[in-house]
């Protein structure tokens, strides 16, 4: 009886893969859907009845789950990169010159490129092991993201299982996650009935509905996925992009339709405009094709430059732009003191956002287009960048439009401006202007920098307005009796954001160099410097001279760094930052050294306090190595909560097994 009951069930699983895969994938139902809700009823009450037969893959997983308390993260076993831009027809030419060059072919040989769209939404890493799905992840920091797989359970074109009988061991499918740009206006519709957020672009809203800790709530939202990679594999090794997402849609993995091969950048030229004129009737949005060389072995041998493999390229398209009125020119005051004209324009769709606001950049731009209070004009937008004026309609004066000058005091402070000579920006010259102040915290606290969750702009400004928050070192400061002041916080949500900032205390030299927010020092600036100095007390000491001597350090960044550590407040404030965090060593490069020299180590589980990150990096920093699977070469396995088959496996072998405190313990007595 149990074993029959077993079959069926193990039928009806299969059968519902089948036609969801033909419904939601192929766009080809074989079954009506009545015929497929009597399957999935009868699913679900065999699986109530026999909790214990149900499947790994079943799909009734699909119906949300119970809502999470917080997310978890989820360490990338190969790191979600991005990609470079070519904007014009020219930069995709030098794109494929420095290709040759870069992979030593003869120029007059046509390279093999892979074509495809680049959709414009929420990039995810799905995790298979033996075939079924157990992970799902957002970007994150292109190391980590945020475990999502209740939500992505919820979008039935994800294939719970691989449809293969003999799947890859481990495997990482990259894809996109996006929402039609019907759905998206609908959406939106139902959030204005509703009273609720409305969400500016598909993007936006795509990556809202995954970031949900309630699954019924993603489960509402028609999302879909295009998958166009692979991340970390064992046991699948492709020959070439083609071939590779042929497997993709073989294992039931929705891939886009227009792909292709082309011979050299004639025939990647020809399908980019193909693409193009067929762009607005796309039923989702792309924001331009990827070009990737198509033999795996050529990309590899191409390489990367820092975190973009240099054998693809996002080939984009130009700005979408439209007409509509200027209603007011209002100054936004920025982390630099820069005065930056913005233009409030009446609510226009632009590539599929709803935009309100337009940057005039600075009075010179405003001269030189003459752009007036009232004018009809011409906007565009790139990709993420807030909108900008492109010109003005000038037959549509009707000579009751405004001059605009910017003042010559800050409009938040009141202090007075200074323009540089040579010079377009107008800046605000105080140190102890709230809005500069705003924008320095904000920076500082965001995810490239220290990185503290849940610090959210509108946190910042209460906190800033609130007085609770005037230097870098406040932060460290606020006590969960502060928080629960402001708006929006319950003792839950102050408790929450306290252990943030907490963990935030630890971080690296090159995060608290960038955080700074120093002009012209970006985050691959930051990590040029931390490499250098290793620690910040020479940082500080160099002068301008000692900065332009380092690789890739020009004079303007050299100047505008002394220029930071020259004014006495910009000291005192990271004097009293210093204080409270604590920067880590960087890790010791050479192989062979420290005190787990030799050493494999591999992680599983969630551990109570270190994430998988911070614990691979000091394992690191002791000259050990981490890898993502147990053999019989693994030197310690290090379990957490949750832990699965590498335990087992680690059991198996008889390989220790350590668990957090006994891992710190280890760093300790190693060092
Ligand atoms: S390949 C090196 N192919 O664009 C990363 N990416 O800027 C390999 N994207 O984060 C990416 N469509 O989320 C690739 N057909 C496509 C894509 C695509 C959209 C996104 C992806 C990535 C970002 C890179």
């Amino acid at each position: 009886m149990a074993q029959s009951i077993q079959k069926r069930i193990q039928e009806l699983t299969r059968q519902i893969h089948h036609h969801d895969h033909r419904y939601y994938v192929l766009d080809e139902p074989e079954i009506s859907d009545a015929a497929y809700d009597l399957l999935f009823r009868e699913l679900q009450k065999l699986e109530t009845e026999n909790p214990d037969l149900k499947a790994l893959d079943s799909p009734t997983q699909r119906v949300g789950g119970k809502a999470l308390d917080a997310f978890k993260k989820t360490q990338h076993r190969a790191p979600m990169l991005s990609l470079a831009n070519a904007l014009t027809e020219q930069e995709l030419l030098d794109f494929d010159d420095r290709v040759h060059r870069l992979i030593e072919r003869p120029d007059a040989e046509s390279l093999e490129y892979f074509v495809e769209l680049k959709f414009d939404g929420l990039s995810i890493n799905l995790t298979y092991e033996n075939g079924i799905l157990v992970s799902a992840a957002t970007r994150g920091d292109g190391e980590t993201g945020e475990e999502v797989l209740h939500n992505v359970l919820t979008i039935r074109s994800v294939p719970l299982r691989l449809n293969t009988e003999t799947p890859p061991k481990l495997i990482e499918i990259r894809g996109e996650v996006i929402l039609p740009v019907a759905d998206f206006e609908k959406l939106n519709e139902a959030q204005v009935q509703s009273s609720q957020k409305i969400f500016s672009n598909p993007r936006n809203a795509a990556a809202g509905s995954i970031r949900q800790l309630d699954p019924a709530i993603t489960a509402s939202r028609p999302l879909t996925l295009f998958c166009y990679g692979i991340g970390y594999s064992e046991g699948y090794k492709p020959a070439s992009m083609n071939t590779y997402q042929d497997q993709l849609a073989a294992w039931g993995f929705p891939v886009g339709k227009h792909r292709q091969v082309c011979k050299g950048t004639s025939e990647v030229l020809e399908f980019y405009s193909a693409i193009r004129a067929k762009r607005d009737q796309l039923p989702y949005e792309i924001d331009g094709i990827v070009v990737k060389l198509n033999r795996l072995s050529e990309l590899d041998r191409a390489g990367f430059i820092s975190r973009s493999p240099r054998g693809m390229v996002a080939f984009k398209y130009p700005p979408k732009q439209e007409t509509t009125i200027i209603e007011d020119i209002i100054v936004q005051v920025g982390r630099t003191g820069a005065l930056t004209p913005v233009a409030i324009v009446t609510a226009v769709r632009l590539g599929g956002a709803l935009v309100r606001r337009a940057t005039l950049h600075n009075q010179d731009e405003i001269d030189r287009k003459d752009i007036r209070i009232g004018d009809r004009v011409l906007i565009q937008r790139a990709g993420d960048v807030i909108p900008e004026v492109v010109k003005v309609v000038t037959e549509a004066r009707t000579g009751n439009e405004r001059l605009f000058k910017i003042p010559d005091h800050c409009p938040v402070c009141s202090s007075p401006v200074d323009r540089k000579p040579g010079e377009a920006i107008v800046r605000c010259v105080s140190r102890n202007c709230v809005a500069q102040l705003k924008e320095r915290i904000r920076h500082l606290v965001m995810i490239d920098a220290l990185n503290i969750e849940g610090l959210g702009e509108r946190i910042v400004e209460q906190l800033v307005d609130a007085n609770l928050v005037t230097t870098y070192a406040d932060v460290f400061r606020l006590k969960e009796a502060d928080l629960l002041k402001l708006d929006g916080f319950a003792e839950k949500s102050a408790q929450k954001l306290v252990a943030a900032i907490h963990l935030a205390r630890k971080t690296d030299l090159y995060r608290l160099i960038f955080g700074l927010g120093i002009r012209h020092v970006g985050e691959r600036t930051a990590k040029i410097l931390s490499q250098h100095f290793g620690e910040i007390t020479p940082f500080f000491s160099a002068n301008e001279e000692d900065l332009k001597k380092i690789n890739e350090i020009g004079p303007e960044v050299a100047k505008s760094i002394c220029l930071w550590f020259a004014d006495p407040k910009a000291q005192q404030d990271l004097k009293a930052l210093l204080e409270e965090v604590e920067i880590r060593a960087l890790p010791r490069r050479a192989a062979g050294q420290g005190g787990l020299a030799g050493q494999t180590w591999v992680l599983t589980g969630t551990f109570p306090t270190l994430s998988r990150s911070d614990a691979t990096r000091m394992i690191e920093e002791q000259g050990g190595k981490v890898s993502a699977s147990v053999s019989k070469k693994t030197s310690f396995v290090v379990a957490g909560e949750e832990a699965g088959t590498k335990l087992d496996k680690a059991r198996e072998l008889g390989i220790p097994i350590l668990d957090e405190a006994e891992l710190i313990k280890k760093l300790k007595t190693e060092s």
